[in-house]
């Protein structure tokens, strides 16, 4: 497989898986690296192309994270974003220095369309900046192509040395022309032919599989969400009969999807899969009784998943490989992204515990974004209702009640939710709301029913748009939808007495409720 590499280098940016995925955009093939690695390192995988990230730190500090000079000089083009292009700045001469005021937010930026960076980019355009620092004086060789009223350098280039900058972020949507400057960068400064797509990552991947694996055991943690669910086919297609699915009711699934996983991947369903349903649900809401702290509810329904796989495992005999459906999303927010800052720990990534039974475990969407995920399950030809199926956390109802984790809690979330879905989908709305649930708030008050006082729990009702699930907008469900849920949750559900409607985008919230 000879597709052109772009080496990303990871100087510990909140966007930077972003990045790599613009690039594939382009059909591109990219990976990450952090900024220690050695530069013979970077030499060897003999790049088309290299791309240096945001970060949060100021290049003039002591201690800074850093790069060598000599990467600059290895004639391969060089395009630094933000702190990026800064360090380039810093290391290459001239001068960065710490603005008066932080510039955030939407920006208008004029562009000069003779730099290759601008192709096709309309002159007056937009941007996302999101700095402290700013480049005061450039390096030798260099001038700015870019202005915005506070900004002399928003972008600059030397082409002689093909070393380009940028100082905002042209890989966020915010950024509307940014994903054209990013290719520009990698199809034309680069002349990256563009052969890669989707399919390559699911023969590469099953090849890779094949060859960690060669006659081991693999058990695969199926959640019956569309991420386990692609790992789940990629594996078996990959391994076939060495694979056993292991799918756990943590009675923490959405009303009555235990049936309906089983139904599509258990003996009777879609595929050819050794498929083990495990009834566990008393044994979560044991561990979880008194516990009212996210991160812990989060850390005792994982380790408590693996304890149940470990189990399962044995019984198999001899299981060599774990299989998880993690996707970046979750390993970015959990702090294991390169660099980056920890948000929350995603089940299956930060919440696994020190002792795992199994030689190795097996990511194989561990560097895909959500609607990757979804091409990769159409390449695998799995069909559209499940990969369309919209994202279930693996902690399940678990991050969706507030305070203590309760069986009655739990059914009336399931209730509440299953209403609400039912009448998104009524309404026709359930294709362009990216993501709706019920959540428990742990709020109760009082109420009146009928001639009766009521002191009761208070649902919230969360839907969002968004495209990669690291930022999101609360969607806008006309009223009258809003309204008819209501009616029904509070008359349907018992415990319920109030409806809310939640309007936080993220940030500053996350999508979840916990
Ligand atoms: P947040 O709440 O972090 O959610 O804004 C972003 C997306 O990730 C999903 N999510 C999870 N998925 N394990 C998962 O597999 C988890 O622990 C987890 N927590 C959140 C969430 O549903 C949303 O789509």
């Amino acid at each position: 497989m000879n597709h052109d590499k772009i080496i990303v280098i990871d100087f510990g940016g909140q966007y930077n898986q972003l990045v790599a995925r613009r690039v594939r955009e382009c059909n591109v093939y990219c990976e990450i690296y952090s900024y220690r690695t050695p530069i013979d390192d970077i030499k060897a995988m003999n790049p088309k192309g290299i791309i240096l990230t945001g970060g949060p730190s100021s290049c003039y500090e002591p201690g800074a994270a850093s790069c060598s000079e000599e990467l600059f000089e290895l004639g391969v083009p060089i395009l630094g974003l933000c702190y990026g292009a800064q360090l380039m700045t810093h290391i290459l001469g001239g001068k960065v220095e710490r603005a008066s005021a932080r510039e955030y937010g939407k920006t208008d930026v004029t562009v000069d369309n003779s730099s290759a960076l601008f192709t096709d980019v309309t002159k007056e355009t937009v941007c996302w900046m999101s700095h402290f620092d700013y480049i005061s004086e450039l390096a030798p060789g260099f001038k700015s192509v870019a202005v915005t009223a506070s900004c002399p350098v928003a972008a600059m280039e030397n082409t002689d040395k093909k070393l380009y900058g940028i100082q905002f972020h042209p890989e966020v949507l915010h950024t509307p022309e940014g994903s054209k400057m990013l290719f520009n960068f990698v199809r034309g400064i680069c002349g990256c032919a563009g052969t890669w797509e989707m399919t390559s990552f699911v023969e590469n991947q099953i090849k890779e599989i094949r060859e960690k694996v060669g006659d081991g055991k693999v058990l695969c943690a199926l959640s019956g969400g569309v991420d386990s669910s692609v790992a789940a086919v990629l594996l078996s297609k990959a391994i076939g009969n060495n694979l056993t699915c292991v799918f756990v009711d943590h009675g923490l699934l959405r009303k009555n999807e235990g049936d309906e996983v089983e139904a599509v991947f258990g003996p009777n369903g879609n595929y050819e899969l050794n498929f083990i349903r495990v009834n566990a649900q008393q044994r979560f809401y044991e561990k979880l009784k008194g516990v009212t702290e996210p991160e812990k509810k989060r850390a005792i329904i994982g380790e408590e998943f693996i304890r149940v796989f470990e189990e399962e495992s044995k019984k198999i005999g001899a299981v060599d490989f774990l299989v998880q459906g993690t996707i970046y999303p979750d390993v970015v927010e959990s702090g294991l992204g390169g660099e980056s800052a920890v948000i929350k720990s995603h089940h299956n990534v930060g919440g696994l515990p020190d002792t795992v039974d199994f030689k190795e475990i097996i990511e194989p969407l561990r560097l895909l974004f959500k609607d990757e995920v979804r091409k990769a399950g159409l390449e695998l030809g799995i069909p559209d209702y499940l990969v369309f199926r919209q994202p279930f956390p693996g902690p399940g109802l678990g991050v969706r009640i507030i305070g203590e984790v309760t069986e009655e809690k739990v059914r009336i979330v399931q209730d509440a939710d299953f209403i609400f879905r039912d009448e998104i989908a009524k309404a026709g709305l359930d294709r362009d709301i990216n993501q709706y649930f019920a959540a428990l708030s742990n709020m109760r008050s009082v109420g009146v029913m009928g001639d009766e006082r009521t002191y009761d729990y208070a649902i919230v009702l969360r839907a969002v748009k968004t495209i990669d699930f690291m930022t999101a907008e609360a969607a806008d469900i006309p009223f009258d939808v809003l309204k008819t849920v209501m009616t029904r949750i509070t008359n349907e559900v018992r415990g319920v007495n109030r409806v809310m409607y939640d309007i936080t985008s993220k940030p500053p919230g996350t999508i979840e409720l916990e």
